[in-house]
């Protein structure tokens, strides 16, 4: 079968929305975003970017919940048009994150990466650039897939191209964040609870059979149930794993 679309694409985020109730592209989706959150003190006041927004739902919960005053950007344009007309709260903008300290006018405090991190080609300069954009002392929190060792030998591939390109490996996060201006502080394993989200999403996939068949056909629904099926596969299996991971902007 050819893949009608890629997942990766502006296309396959509205799929997931539809399956997960919400602007969230990634897993866990509010579970997750508090997970991630609850070592960081909520403060309104504080200046937050969340890098790689999507549909912006993490951003706008962000602010919402009182961590700070959110700015999110995202290299998909179409994405933040939606965003803009969907969540009135956050600062949205179009931006690759390599180009971001070109296009933002003030530094963070905090900034965050929901499942941000395995989609950049070159996750040093990705990284650097979100260190040019903190505070001094800022906290980063990223939150991702990670490679356990052996996911590259049987990688899942979406409409032809890698479905997580770049998955970082756990045992090379801290010298990745070292060598781009940050400074490891934890890194937290969440692989069952990884597994536990993909066995309800696969679950709510099965259910949303009719609405995705509806926007995307019924191959499209065999290629989304298929990857994500492979994604839990995969993290069963404990080649793929979640992490937590935070860091302080270093020097
Ligand atoms: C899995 S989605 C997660 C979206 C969002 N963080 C969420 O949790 O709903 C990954 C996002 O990273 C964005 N992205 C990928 N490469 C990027 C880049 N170089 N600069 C900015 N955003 C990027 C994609 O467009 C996509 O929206």
């Amino acid at each position: 079968m050819t893949a009608p679309f890629a997942m990766n694409s502006f296309k396959g985020k509205q799929v997931l929305a539809l399956v997960r109730d919400g602007d969230y592209a990634h897993a866990g989706e509010e579970e997750a975003i508090e997970l991630a959150m609850a070592p960081i003190a909520r403060d309104p006041g504080r200046d937050l970017l969340d890098a790689g927004c999507g549909l912006g739902g993490t951003a706008a919960y962000l602010q919402r919940h009182g961590w700070g005053r959110v700015t999110a950007f995202d290299i998909e344009p179409r994405a933040i048009e939606g965003a803009r007309r969907t969540h009135p709260g956050p600062t949205f903008l179009a931006c690759d994150i390599v180009a971001a300290p070109g296009q933002l006018d003030r530094r963070f405090d905090v900034i965050t990466m929901f499942n941000v991190l395995y989609a950049l080609p070159n996750q040093p300069a990705g990284l650097r650039a979100l260190a040019d954009v903190a505070a001094p002392g800022a906290t980063l929190a990223i939150f991702d897939y990670v490679d356990t060792g052996a996911y590259q030998r049987d990688p899942l591939i979406d409409a032809g191209g890698p479905f997580l390109p770049h998955p970082v490996k756990r045992d090379g996060i801290e010298s990745l964040l070292a060598g781009s201006g940050w400074r490891l502080q934890e890194t937290k394993v969440i692989d069952e609870t990884y597994v536990g989200w993909y066995v309800a999403l696969v679950a709510k996939i099965e259910a949303k059979k009719a609405a995705i068949v509806a926007r995307v056909g019924a191959d499209g629904f065999d290629h989304v149930f298929g990857l994500y099926g492979g994604l839990l596969e995969r993290l069963r299996a404990g080649v793929l794993g979640g992490a937590l991971v935070y860091a302080d902007r270093a020097g």
